[in-house]
């Protein structure tokens, strides 16, 4: 640098090529441990939909969802199942056909609080639905479901087996509810990008 000649508009980009090429030597290292990195390979990306009913059965001798923890004042609302901060653990039991008699495809595991304070049911849900007719393969739900809401959208998160890092969406539409104990059946239209 002594032996050249700078003026001002010179120094500028002749500083930028050296920080250049300091940038350059200090990424070498990263580039290397990089190219140590494992590459999983997947197939071409594939989209499936599945129509199914769940059953959300808290009432009775047998119940699908029970309460697991609620909050402070959760029994201050008589005849809600479902008030503010109340945790349900599930099990509910996933149909082809809205009767509970129709044949069973899977079961969705996981849990839901209700989340909403202003009075109208609103869920957050954790979920994973796993599928008989798929080898045990599951998608898995973490979204907000706006019960009162006619087609209400849930974010899929991810998936295992056959749906291994699925992304997507599930419309959902209240094919029946009891209000007094909470009983639902669930009509589920899922949207599925997976490999
Ligand atoms: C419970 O309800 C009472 C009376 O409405 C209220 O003062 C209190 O803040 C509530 N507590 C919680 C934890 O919501
Ligand atoms: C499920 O597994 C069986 C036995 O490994 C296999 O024959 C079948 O094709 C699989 N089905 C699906 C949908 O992956
Ligand atoms: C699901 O899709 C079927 C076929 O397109 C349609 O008839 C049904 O109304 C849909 N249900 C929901 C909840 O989106």
């Amino acid at each position: 640098m002594l032996f050249i000649k700078t003026n001002s508009t010179m120094r500028a980009p002749s500083l930028l090529a050296v920080l250049i090429v300091l940038v350059l030597f200090s990424l070498q290292p990263d580039a290397a441990a990089a190219s140590r990195v494992h590459h999983h390979r997947f197939g071409r990306e594939k989209l499936t939909t599945l129509h199914f009913y769940l059953h959300d059965t808290l009432s009775g001798k047998d119940p699908t969802a029970v309460l697991v923890a609620h909050g402070a004042n959760a029994t201050s609302r008589p005849g809600d199942p479902t008030p503010f901060g109340s945790v349900y653990a599930t099990d509910d039991v996933l149909t082809e056909g809205p009767e509970r008699a129709s044949r069973v495809v899977g079961s969705a595991q996981g849990l839901y609080v209700s989340s909403g304070k202003d009075g109208r049911l609103s869920l957050v849900m954790g979920m994973d639905f796993e599928f008989s007719d798929y080898n045990g393969s599951s998608f898995v739900v973490f979204s907000r479901n706006p019960v009162t809401v006619e087609h209400r959208e849930l974010a899929v998160v991810g998936g295992r087996g056959k749906f291994r890092m699925a992304r997507g969406f599930a419309v959902l539409r209240t094919h029946y509810l009891d209000t007094g104990n909470g009983d639902a059946i669930i009509e589920y239209n899922v949207t599925l990008l997976h490999y």
